[in-house]
């Protein structure tokens, strides 16, 4: 998490926000990025996309952190994640709040975190073999039984909390790098927990499968998380 402290969230105006592009940001060793309603996003590691090279360890624009900002309450008030963080918002507000984002710029097979609530929520888009594997194990021998279709209102995105279900680590994944453990969802190095790309413990101590927030799909691409 420490090498995503320099996020910073700004606030444009709505029109602007409406066509998702990215950009470097001299200075500030991120970039930018618009998502949806205002909010744009500098983020480290951003899209690096087929014009830039990825650096040694990731194979391709395979890792989109984000720390959006908020909604409502908080909106106005965003100006970086430590920012927030430090401002340990009432729990009222904090119940209030959500995050409305434009996810078009996530490519196939690339997976987001957005920080919501404090947590971690892991954005998966996810591919046409993803989806088969994940439909395929309904019938498999799974600890919290759940079919794929009851954890997704659109096939193709998988969204989250990405937060274990054992202790609470945050799960490695989202990265093409990282190692996704056994049914290539994702795996918690703590102690060993499996998940697949449905978000479904498989293996390991974790008791439950990788909880859902509330969202919903505002357009094609928009979704609000909370
Ligand atoms: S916290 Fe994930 S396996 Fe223990």
């Amino acid at each position: 998490m420490t090498e995503h402290l320099n996020t910073v969230v700004q606030i444009l105006p709505r029109a602007e926000a409406r066509r998702p592009k990215s950009r470097r940001v001299p200075g500030v060793g991120a970039d930018e990025v618009r998502i949806a309603n205002g909010v744009s996003v500098m983020a480290e590691a951003l899209i690096r996309g087929p014009m830039q090279p990825a650096p040694p360890g990731e194979t391709r624009r395979d890792f989109l952190y984000l720390t959006t900002g908020t909604m409502g309450a908080l909106a106005t008030a965003v100006a970086v994640w430590p920012l927030i963080d430090s401002m340990n918002p009432s729990a009222e507000v904090t119940a209030l709040t959500s995050v409305e984002m434009d996810i078009d710029p996530i490519a196939v097979g690339q997976r987001l975190t957005v920080k919501w609530r404090g947590n971690p929520v892991f954005i998966s888009h996810r591919t046409a073999e993803e989806i088969a594997e994940a439909r395929a194990d309904d019938t498999a021998d799974l600890p919290d039984p759940e079919p794929d279709s009851a954890r997704v209102q659109r096939a193709e995105w998988l969204i989250v909390i990405g937060v274990c279900t054992h202790l609470g680590c945050i799960p490695l994944g989202q990265k093409a790098s990282d190692r996704r453990g056994q049914w290539q969802g994702w795996f918690c190095p703590c102690h060993g927990s499996h998940y697949d790309t449905s978000g479904r413990i498989r293996k390991g101590p974790a008791p439950k499968n990788l909880y859902l927030p509330d969202y919903e799909f505002l357009e094609d691409a928009v979704v609000r998380i909370g």
